[in-house]
């Protein structure tokens, strides 16, 4: 491209160009590097000085003749340099998105001032204010509204960051790395000077100003180095800092232990921040966290906010090495660096809580929330090939699927050859910005299996489909197991190719209920599988013969769920009450009890759907009779398999989605068993019941959760006892755990009787705690009564309630419209139009919230044909605005075919 078509294609853009979307095949290395970059923040509300000095040469790979173009967006450029001499006109060119420079040497150190407005980024990319406190979001191209730079993840450098602000307003002054200098200025201003000696692209940047106070602790590395943890919080939340630091100190033990990584810098950091679009960010040395996803108090904080919090804090460290010292060539790699550090994360919490739950919790939300995502418009490869906006694209099927590759690549190896295959690529690639093709080459290489197929596991979007039939011949003591795979088309990708699917199997024998032993007659005779062994599918249909099966087997088949598939299997209720009983996997035994509740749910939408009267299977009842009676499980697996599917994965089962029937039908089971298993359910409760002061360990959590399980069984009824049960505990505030439970329970009966005054003590109570009434707010919109949407909006006058901040519109907009099915999908209509009315004012203030809270409408596929039309209407309505690129991606999907 010649230097002078770079302005011209600036200038003859139209107006109301769409936005177009940039393609992986596309990829060229940057025509220059940084290989050091000088930064000065002068702080104000309205008028942030940023003075940047880069350091930049040639890149060797580039192009010959490509133009130094750095990005840029919403800057107001003050002055530009190049080695000391000001620019002229016409030596640059600056449109909305670039700065371009044709003539530059091929080393030069670029020295840029602009201005930028903190106080208007309601969008919370680059520098913005959140309750008078300065911080960034820089992933992903938030940097690019700070300064002009070669704003991509393959241009890594060293910086240094001096931040000045009011001494009086702004005690505290963060960025990455050393605080290297630090001193007072004229006009009641003072600076602090930060050295970032690891490069690192400018996603990973961070900067913090304001009024915090910290926590301090120690952790002693392994080659025993003392590393000082700071955690950064508003004074009023010092005391909901403690669980964060343990997790942390946790995270870090954790990694050395178990992959040999250790902490490279002398200073940690965590900010908490009230206003966060997502979770949290692995800034280099700073990471900066939702408020949410890191402060916890017994009182204010539920079981289920602190796993979150420990699970977020291990995420964010474990990306020091997986993200931040090898980082993504471009952002189509995401999954390289989030795939690989959700595995991480979700293996850490399994070891230090209930492994198989957080396996049955992983599963569950992948099963519901990613094959919903990847059965709809939005549907993508865990590596896309394109996208406009790739703030669109940090999805359930990025993160969620993309560590269910990195966990089948650990099948498929086995633990220490998959180690190996870890220390080769940190190893290797330290300091660069790589692919997915460099971490899967370093397993391949480790341990010399092919993976070309499996790669296609990243590049075909769509939830693989294995239909599994058996048979076993009784004369030959043979068992043939055939599977099917088909992945069904998805946008822009009509044709599949199988896949190589590793499919965990166990045979149980009907004598003996004991695993049988596998001896697969392969291509070089009989292997021995022992009890439990890895299929290798790779063909479109495949037989495995078992030999020597010396009784009836019932197979129990992608044990601990070893693929991201949807399995079929013609089980008969009598198997599946029998694997329920026997399969000596604990993941299967709690899929095979979903599967049994899963068919007497289906007769009973159907039965609603037909009106005629519904009949409960006596096989659910006994199967929930013996679980009560015989627990042969720990306590958080029990409270996981006396926990009904919920309404959106039985959705997902559903060819099409008929919402009141799904709530009826699951209604009627939860009433049937609470009626017929009563006396069971009140002893569970009451054997459960504790006194012990609030602790967030595995076993409490696990008779916590035992506990409030039966209590919703002895409510579904909403007998005397049930009621007065759910009264005292929330009138005990014993722990936010337990109130939060009961007073869900109160506020979804129809006993407005206690519910409304427990309503009002608790928002009383806790005014004052932002991500406590963002539970109030929750609690009351997700009620399934028909005033539910009536009270949304008028929740959205409350004081507490702010369309600028996600916490608040994730906690009433996100769950009326997640989580209240049959009220959000009214059949007036007035379901969708309220969060079409939110998308088109988010779409102006937070464009990446908007593109995410629209997702339950994309799915009008889903539903019947006069739900499909007012979501469809409503679609329309949305794309007649004046749209983001964020929100005009998701919709033109959603309304695309
Ligand atoms: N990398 C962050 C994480 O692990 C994701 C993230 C945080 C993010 N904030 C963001 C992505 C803002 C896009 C925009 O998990
Ligand atoms: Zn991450």
């Amino acid at each position: 491209m010649s230097d002078t078509r770079v302005s011209e294609q600036a200038e003859i853009k139209p107006v109301d160009a769409q936005p177009q979307p940039v393609y992986l095949k596309d990829y060229r290395p940057p025509a220059y590097r940084v290989t050091h970059t000088e930064l000065k923040f002068d702080l104000s509300a309205t008028d942030t000085q940023v003075h940047a000095a880069l350091h930049l040469e040639r890149h060797p790979d580039s192009e010959p003749g490509l133009p130094l173009t750095l990005h840029g967006e919403k800057l107001s450029l003050k002055h530009i340099a190049i080695d000391g001499q000001e620019l002229q006109e016409g030596e640059y060119q600056v449109d909305d998105a670039t700065l371009t420079i044709p003539e530059a040497p091929d080393r030069l150190r670029l020295e840029t001032v602009v201005v930028i407005d903190p106080q208007a980024n309601t969008a919370l990319e680059g520098l913005y204010l959140s309750n008078g406190m300065f911080c960034t979001q820089c992933e992903a191209e938030g940097f690019r509204r700070i300064t002009y730079y070669l704003d991509r993840p393959d241009v890594m450098a060293t910086f240094s960051t001096t931040v000045i602000g009011d001494r009086e307003q702004l005690p505290v002054l963060l960025s990455n790395g050393n605080p290297v200098e630090r001193g007072e200025l004229p006009n009641g201003k003072h600076f602090v000077t930060w050295e970032d000696p690891h490069p690192k692209p400018s996603y990973l940047f961070a900067l913090v100003a304001g009024q915090l106070e910290k926590v301090e602790d120690h952790f002693t590395t392994m080659s025993g180095r003392d590393v000082t943890l700071q955690l950064w919080v508003e004074s009023e939340n010092l005391d909901k800092t403690e669980h964060a630091m343990r997790s942390l100190k946790a995270s870090m033990k954790w990694d050395e232990e178990t992959y040999g990584r250790e902490y490279d810098l002398d200073l940690f950091m965590i900010v908490a921040v009230n206003d966060f679009n997502m979770g949290a960010m692995e800034n280099k040395g700073l990471n900066i966290f939702n408020s949410a996803a890191v402060l916890t108090h017994p009182q204010t904080a539920t079981d289920g906010a602190f796993q979150r919090v420990e699970g977020v804090v291990a995420h964010e460290y474990f990306h020091n090495w997986s993200g931040n010292r090898v980082t993504c060539r471009d952002w189509f790699q995401l999954s390289l660096k989030e795939g690989f550090t959700v595995f991480r994360d979700q293996s850490f919490s399994a070891d230090v809580n209930s492994a198989p739950v957080k396996r049955i919790q992983d599963v569950s939300f992948l099963r519901t929330a990613q094959f919903a995502e990847d059965a709809g418009p939005t549907a993508h490869p865990v590596r896309p090939d394109h996208y406009i906006e790739i703030s669109n694209f940090y999805t359930l099927t990025i993160y969620e699927k993309g560590s269910e590759i990195v966990r089948m690549l650990r099948n498929l190896l086995g633990w220490d050859t998959f180690r190996k295959g870890s220390d080769l690529y940190f190893e290797r690639f330290d300091g660069q910005a790589v692919t997915i093709e460099d971490f899967v080459g370093c397993m391949a290489e480790v341990s010399g299996l092919d993976l070309d197929q499996f790669m296609r596991w990243y590049s075909q979007a769509g939830t693989p489909e294995i239909d599994a039939h058996g048979e076993y011949d009784y004369a030959n003591g043979e068992y043939r197991l055939t599977l099917r795979q088909r992945t069904p088309a998805t946008p822009g990708q009509p044709d599949k190719q199988p896949l190589h699917i590793p499919v965990r199997v166990g045979l149980v024998g009907t004598k003996s209920g004991e695993d049988l032993t596998l001896t697969l007659e392969g291509p070089e005779g009989k292997e021995n599988l022992g009890k439990d062994g890895v299929l290798h599918l790779r063909e479109d249909e495949q037989t495995f013969v078992f030999t020597n099966v010396a009784e009836a087997p019932v197979p129990s088949l992608l044990r601990g769920f070893s693929a991201p598939v949807k399995l079929r299997f013609p089980y008969g209720r009598e198997d599946l009450a029998f694997l329920l009983q026997n399969d000596s996997d604990g993941f299967n035994r709690w899929d095979a009890g979903q599967r049994l509740a899963m068919l007497a749910l289906d007769d009973l939408i159907a039965a609603h759907r037909n009106g005629v009267e519904k009949v409960m299977d006596p096989r659910v009842t006994e199967a929930f009779r013996s679980l009560l009676n015989e627990p042969s499980d720990d306590k958080a697996v029990l409270a996981e398999m006396l926990t009904l599917p919920s309404e959106a994965y039985i959705a997902e089962q559903q060819p099409m989605v008929d919402v009141d029937a799904i709530h009826a039908a699951r209604n009627f089971v939860k009433q049937w068993l609470a009626v017929s298993l009563r006396d069971e359910f009140l002893s569970l409760y009451r054997a459960n019941q504790s006194d012990a002061p609030y602790a967030p360990d595995a076993e409490q959590i696990a008779q916590r959760s035992l506990k409030n399980v039966a209590l919703s069984y002895l409510m579904s009824i909403e007998d005397e006892e049930g009621v007065e049960l759910a009264r005292q505990q929330f009138e005990a505030q014993h722990n936010m755990t337990d109130v939060r439970a009961a007073l869900t329970l109160l506020v979804h009966s129809s006993r407005g009787d206690i519910a409304d005054p427990a309503l009002r003590a608790f928002g009383e109570k806790w005014a004052h705690d932002p991500l406590v009434m963002d539970q109030w707010f929750s609690v009351q919109v997700t009620r399934p009564q028909s005033d539910a949407l009536d009270r949304v909006k008028y929740l959205m006058d409350h004081p507490a309630f702010s369309l600028k901040n996600p916490n608040r519109v994730r906690a009433l907009i996100g769950a009326f419209v997640g989580q209240n099915r049959v009220n959000f999908h009214r059949l007036d209509g007035e379901g969708y139009k309220l969060l079409s009315d939110v998308v088109i004012e988010l779409n102006r203030l937070n464009p990446e919230i908007a593109a995410r809270i629209i997702t339950p409408l994309t799915r009008w596929q889903r539903f019947d044909e006069q739900r499909q039309a007012l979501m469809k209407a409503e679609l329309e309505r949305i794309r007649a605005e004046d749209l983001s690129p964020n929100v005009y991606e998701v919709v033109e999907k959603a309304l695309a075919n």
